[in-house]
């Protein structure tokens, strides 16, 4: 499939886990990339992988994201596809009770603030073509409870959510559509390491899991391709839920 043949993607957090399997998938489809991301090494590697360009930006940082969108634009004529996916899920934000506000803040500037950020720089682009995509993740937690609380990256989840169906009703008439894509636990690096040292903590989430199993980068981006595509068409405002099963499931086969 070549869906994305002409068209530019800008892709924050495309150093590396999801973002960079969709980076790979989007350009693998023909799109021009963008990878936007603060790990320079990551960032550049990632690009070079997929023929794009690097941008080096803070996502929390509206400068740095007008200007990245900006570059996008210049160097490539249009901005199509917005994938805004940076997002962190530090240790220090945990229950409720022990996170401090220093970590509740931090997780809502970078899980949050950024994708007000990227859709307020990414939409004046879009509305000039009368065509746009915009996908910002989420995750399930913003449609589940979770009694191994993260508290602010839920509460971030959970924000990206409302901001996302807002814009895509807000701009559905403009030919935008903007979409929150919910992934399941995803077989990340870190998360292979810590459930590695701990399969107790593993087995503990797995459980809830219908397939038995977490989510592969690249199953997550197949979902980003589909999202930012024409094939999606129909489809904005939406919770895009990529979670194996888990918001729909009560009790697991064995
Ligand atoms: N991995 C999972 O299980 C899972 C599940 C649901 C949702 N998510 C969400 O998916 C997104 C991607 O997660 P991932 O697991 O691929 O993460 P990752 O840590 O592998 O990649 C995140 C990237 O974002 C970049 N980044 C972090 N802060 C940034 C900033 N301020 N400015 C610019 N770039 C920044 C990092 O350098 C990194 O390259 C996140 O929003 C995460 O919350 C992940």
């Amino acid at each position: 499939m070549r869906r994305f043949e002409g068209r530019t993607a800008v892709i924050t957090g495309g150093g590396s886990g999801i973002g960079k399997a969709s980076a790979l998938r989007l350009a693998e489809e023909g799109a021009n990339v963008v990878v936007v991301d603060l790990d320079r090494e990551a960032g550049e590697q990632a690009a070079k992988e997929v023929g794009g360009r690097y941008v080096a930006a803070d996502v929390t940082d509206g400068d740095q994201v007008a200007a990245a969108f900006a570059e996008a634009n210049r160097d490539y004529g249009s901005v199509d596809v917005a994938f805004n996916n940076a997002g962190i899920s530090p240790p220090d934000d945990d229950s409720i009770l022990e996170t401090g506000l220093d970590a509740w803040r931090r997780v809502q500037e970078v899980n949050l603030t950024s994708v007000y950020l990227c859709c307020k720089h990414a939409l004046p682009y879009m509305r000039e073509q009368g065509r746009g995509s915009i996908v910002n993740t989420a995750s399930f937690v913003a449609t589940m409870g979770a009694a191994t609380s993260q508290i602010s990256y839920t509460a971030s989840k959970g924000g990206v959510l409302a901001l996302s169906r807002e814009l895509g009703v807000q701009f559905a008439r403009e030919g935008i559509r903007v979409n929150a894509l919910s992934p399941g636990p995803v077989n990340t690096p870190l998360l292979k390491e810590l459930f590695a040292k701990d399969p107790e903590r593993a087995q503990r989430r797995l459980v809830h899991v219908p397939f038995g199993r977490f989510a592969e980068p690249e199953e997550i981006a197949a979902a980003v391709a589909f999202l930012a595509s024409d094939d999606a068409s129909f489809i904005t405002a939406s919770n895009f839920l990529v979670d194996g099963g888990i918001s729909g499931a009560y009790v697991t086969p064995l």
